[in-house]
């Protein structure tokens, strides 16, 4: 595959088949992955893979917390602002709109919402849930290193033909994960990703979003007058 094709393949999938990832494949994708560039190469990433029965109960230990008593549930780091500007407003409706389109729920329809939102917990049906942690004693610039790996893993999904999603949900619930997966207390739970096969007739996976041009984002000088 292209490498061009990796990426531009790669969306966020939201149901996934059950067909199981065989652990060697996981393994290979986290090999290639840890290629990724590091400030120093200090590769402060950590991954905790889930399957079977411990990825079951991982996922109704959160989706009870999440159900029953989600505001005791903080995430330990900062992902979103807390005044949204545009055009980044604007960008973040229409991502949630046309996910919520695809699957014909309503926008004031709070409690479908909900019950898609809590699909995050059970990693979208996704048969392998991972689990990316960075070591806090670093810095911000680690954030960068880590997204770095992030995406290598799920580029390197589309390679073995699998999909993934990215999911920050899973910050807001470290305690629960803590007490099921041995983090230090030196880890944040940066994020999970589900990774799988992909229901190609689930109509969340067949909403691709938008992206904005290099003309619009990026600024170029000194290349003369051809474009
Ligand atoms: C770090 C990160 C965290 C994300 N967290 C979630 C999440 O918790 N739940 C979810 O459904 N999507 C999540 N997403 C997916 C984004 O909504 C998605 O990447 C974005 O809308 C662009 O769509 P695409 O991935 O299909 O290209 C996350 C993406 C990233 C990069």
């Amino acid at each position: 595959m292209h490498v061009d094709d990796a990426i531009r393949s790669r969306k966020s999938v939201r149901r996934f088949l059950p067909t199981p990832v065989p652990v060697p494949v996981v393994r290979h994708i986290l090999e290639v992955s840890a290629r990724a560039p590091s400030g120093n190469n200090v590769q402060p990433w950590r991954v905790y893979a889930v399957a079977g029965e411990p990825k079951n109960r991982l996922c109704n230990a959160i989706v009870q917390a999440a159900t029953t008593d989600p505001d005791r549930h903080q995430p330990e780091y900062a992902y979103y602002p807390t005044q949204w500007v545009e055009p980044y407003l604007d960008r973040r409706r229409r991502c949630g709109f046309g996910l919520y389109a695809s699957l014909g729920i309503a926008r004031d329809d709070a409690q479908a919402r909900e019950l898609q939102m809590l699909r995050n917990y059970i990693f979208f049906d996704a048969p392998v849930g991972l689990l990316v942690t960075l070591d806090r004693r670093l810095n911000t610039g680690s954030f960068m290193d880590l997204g770095m790996f992030i995406q290598n893993i799920m580029v390197a999904a589309r390679a073995q033909g699998l999909h993934t999603c990215a999911q920050a949900a899973f910050a807001w619930f470290h305690k629960i994960v803590r007490e099921q997966l041995p983090l230090s207390e030196h880890e944040i739970l940066a994020c999970g990703i589900a990774l799988g096969h992909e229901d190609p007739a689930a109509p969340e996976n067949a909403f691709i979003t938008e992206r904005a041009q290099p003309d619009e984002f990026a600024h170029f000088a000194g290349f003369g007058a051809a474009r």
